[in-house]
């Protein structure tokens, strides 16, 4: 028997998404993006979440950052602290402040911002006690450090070796407190050893799922949130008593994000 837990997530409309620039493979500027069908998938998203009983905050979009939709990326909130991002691309860098202030001001005191580069939920993932940390891209080996002193939570570090699965979130998903679905290729040979390890059970996602981005999902313990391409991944979550709820992001997936990416989880102080 699974149970839910309702969360509290922070969303950012894609008011002013696009795919100017290409910071990762997935991004073809060249390639049109429709950004009306881009908010109402995005929209439908936050439906989901509000159909679930979840609370859903939301920051206001500001124009020329693009990839600000991708809130998970904005910080880390464990404990009602957050860590901040340092993004490592210019053109995100200004969305570092626009989360921070929300943060401050929205019941989060004091936000710190990450000294090192550092992805906020691109890259970490909370698992039970743990923090799971992605590093090979994005967030800087050295910001794992910082994080475990930041929360004083246990951070295991993971090397990603694929550039289409540059974020931690976009490789593997956490399932509840025990639990994570990932994808083996997307990870170093002694990650991979590290992952066999921790999470004998886990979820093995293969790559058809992975390709459409189906570990870039959020899951409450029972209603896992994920891209409605990923139909291995949902018939092997409705094996395991999950209860998987397909969306589709697809005009998201042009920036080389999707359901997680979108979602910032604010873990208040128990
Ligand atoms: N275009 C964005 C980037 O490359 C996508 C971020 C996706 N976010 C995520 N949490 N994986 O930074």
């Amino acid at each position: 028997m699974r149970t839910a837990t309702p969360r509290h997530y922070l969303m950012c409309r894609p008011t002013y998404f696009d795919v100017v620039y290409s910071i990762n493979p997935w991004m073809d500027p060249g390639k049109p993006v429709d950004r009306a069908l881009a908010v109402a998938q995005w929209e439908q998203l936050r439906q989901v979440y509000v159909d679930l009983g979840h609370t859903v905050d939301l920051i206001e979009p500001v124009e020329g950052l693009p990839d600000m939709v991708f809130a998970a990326n904005g910080a880390t909130v464990i404990d009602g602290r957050a860590l901040v991002a340092r993004f490592r691309d210019a053109e995100r860098v200004a969305e570092a402040p626009a989360y921070r202030d929300w943060l401050h001001g929205n019941g989060f005191p004091g936000p710190k911002t990450a000294e090192l580069v550092n992805e906020g939920e691109g890259d970490y993932l909370l698992v039970g006690d743990l923090l799971l940390a992605g590093t090979g891209f994005r967030s800087d080996p050295r910001s794992h450090a910082e994080a475990q002193d930041f929360f004083g939570r246990p951070v295991i570090s993971l090397t990603l070796v694929d550039p289409e699965y540059y974020h931690l979130d976009t490789a593997l998903s956490v399932l509840d407190d025990q639990t994570v679905a990932y994808y083996p290729p997307a990870f170093s040979a002694s990650s991979r050893a590290v992952l066999r390890r921790l999470f004998p059970d886990a979820l093995i996602a293969g790559d058809a799922d992975a390709r459409v981005f189906g570990l870039n999902a959020t899951s409450d313990g029972l209603n896992v949130v994920l891209p409605q391409g990923a139909v291995g991944l949902a018939a092997q979550l409705r094996d395991r008593g999950y209860r998987p709820l397909g969306v589709d992001l697809s005009e998201l997936l042009k920036a080389g994000g999707s359901v997680k990416c979108c979602t910032l989880e604010l873990r208040k102080a128990s």
